[in-house]
């Protein structure tokens, strides 16, 4: 099989990474691509929103399957456009790609099919969206509807800041049109982890647990970010509540969906908030995890191809999933200053010396080759993954990785997985 992957970041490396272990596989073209992804595919000139370009190029290859990464080609429609061309693409098509695309969208579909979430109403006028927080009050989260690179939630402490948010969201409109519309909701406490299954559509194929660390400082500190490290399995999911998330979330979701009339395929990203033992829905993204793909990915046994192709076909039979008995920590290696602004084409050294270690693969996110040095090229640079029989053992992995790497201003987390061990 030929197969296209689309996207260039740490999760693209990551699937790209596990299909070329595919018996199935001939040939893997990934576009754009980036340095680390070029050692085992062919990286193509074409950006992950160029949606005419990558159609025409996937037709001229003759490509067999093409897998998306990130959201931004799936809520345009790529999966839509494929398909009218006759081509196999394994993710939602636009409507289902609302799923994350829309966080009223998501918090409606939840309502309808009793799907346990934080209570929330949608506004598009200021001033009942500012009356809505008075009469609540704080704590209290403020969420731009559309698409706003991770930056459109506000937890607010207050009721000022929070009417602040919406200030900025609907009034200054800094996130543009994703900030048309509002959602305000309750404050959940607990513990987040992330939950991941593939779908035809109809059938569901859970994978394992993970969770993600999303505070750019130790400790949970400092502001979001797009990950900082990620590990799984993650112990706050245990075997009982991982069927509790199955059959109250995972399974009510898709099936909701599909009796919508806008059946997902692909694989469903569900953020939960733990608390007593029982899940609710933070969010819904419609494709997978970065970083929570990397440690995921070095820990699944069986082949992924047969799973993705089958759900794009509409023909997942397969009830399970082989994982390896060990556990896999990510630990994301960024550019000082990141979320914030950052210096780019600094020279990363060490990458020979960690690529010796054994159960350890450096997965590139934002870099690119530059007079034929790798220097860093984005806010997350390097995800560095260990496997370990324990979580202990793959957190010794994945720094003794990160000590081997370095680059001027290089910032990372040190408590990656800590709260695994603490359980
Ligand atoms: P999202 O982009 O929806 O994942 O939100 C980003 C982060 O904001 C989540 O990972 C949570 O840490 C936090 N968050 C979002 N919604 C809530 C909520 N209702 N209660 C508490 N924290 C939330
Ligand atoms: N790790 C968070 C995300 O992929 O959205």
């Amino acid at each position: 099989m030929k197969i296209l992957v689309v996207g260039g970041g740490g999760r693209e490396h990551a699937l790209v990474w596990k299909i070329a272990q595919s018996p199935l596989v001939e040939k893997i073209y990934c576009a754009p691509g980036n340095p680390g992804i070029a050692e085992l595919a062919e990286c193509v000139h074409i950006g992950a929103d160029e949606l005419d370009e990558l159609c025409a190029f996937a037709k001229a290859e003759a490509v067999d399957l093409t897998v998306v990464g990130p959201e931004v080609p799936l809520t345009m429609g790529i999966v839509d456009m494929f398909q009218e061309a006759g081509l196999d693409i394994f993710g939602p098509n636009k409507a289902a790609a609302q799923i994350e695309g829309s966080k009223g969208f998501s918090k409606d579909l939840m309502a309808r099919h009793q799907i346990p979430t934080a209570a929330y109403k949608s506004f598009t006028d200021h001033a009942a969206a500012v009356n809505y927080i008075r009469e609540q009050g704080a704590p209290i989260v403020v969420k731009a509807d559309g698409l706003a690179a991770g930056k459109g939630v506000i937890v607010a402490m207050s009721e000022e800041q929070a009417i602040a948010a919406v200030d900025d969201i609907m009034l200054d409109k800094v996130f543009g049109a994703a900030g048309a519309s509002v959602v305000i909701e309750e404050f959940m406490d607990g513990e987040e982890a992330s939950f991941f299954a593939f779908t035809d559509g109809r059938n569901i194929l859970p994978l394992a647990s993970s969770q993600d660390h999303k505070r750019v400082n130790d400790n949970d500190e400092g502001p979001n970010t797009g990950g900082m490290g990620a590990y799984s399995p993650a112990p706050v999911v245990t075997e009982k509540l991982h069927d509790i998330i199955v059959d109250s979330i995972v399974r009510p979701t898709v099936a909701g969906m599909a009796a919508d009339g806008c059946p997902y395929v692909g694989i469903l990203y569900v953020g939960l908030m733990i608390r007593d033992g029982q899940p609710r829905v933070v969010e819904y993204n419609a494709r997978f995890g970065d970083p929570e793909a990397q440690p995921l990915l070095m820990r699944m046994k069986s082949d992924i191809v047969p799973v993705l192709q089958a759900c794009a076909r509409g023909e997942l039979q397969q009830d399970s999933i082989d994982w390896y008995d060990k556990a896999a920590v990510c630990v994301v290696m960024a550019s000082g200053g990141y979320p914030g602004a950052f210096e780019k084409g600094l020279p990363i050294a060490g990458l020979e010396r960690a690529a010796m270690l054994d159960d350890l693969v450096v997965f590139h996110a934002g870099t690119k080759l530059k007079e034929g040095q790798i220097v860093n090229n984005g806010g997350r640079v390097l995800g560095v993954t260990g496997l370990g029989n324990s979580v202990r053992e793959a957190i010794d992995k994945a720094y003794e990785g990160v000590a081997a790497i370095d680059w001027q201003d290089v910032h990372y987390r040190k408590d990656i997985g800590a709260r695994a061990l603490n359980r």
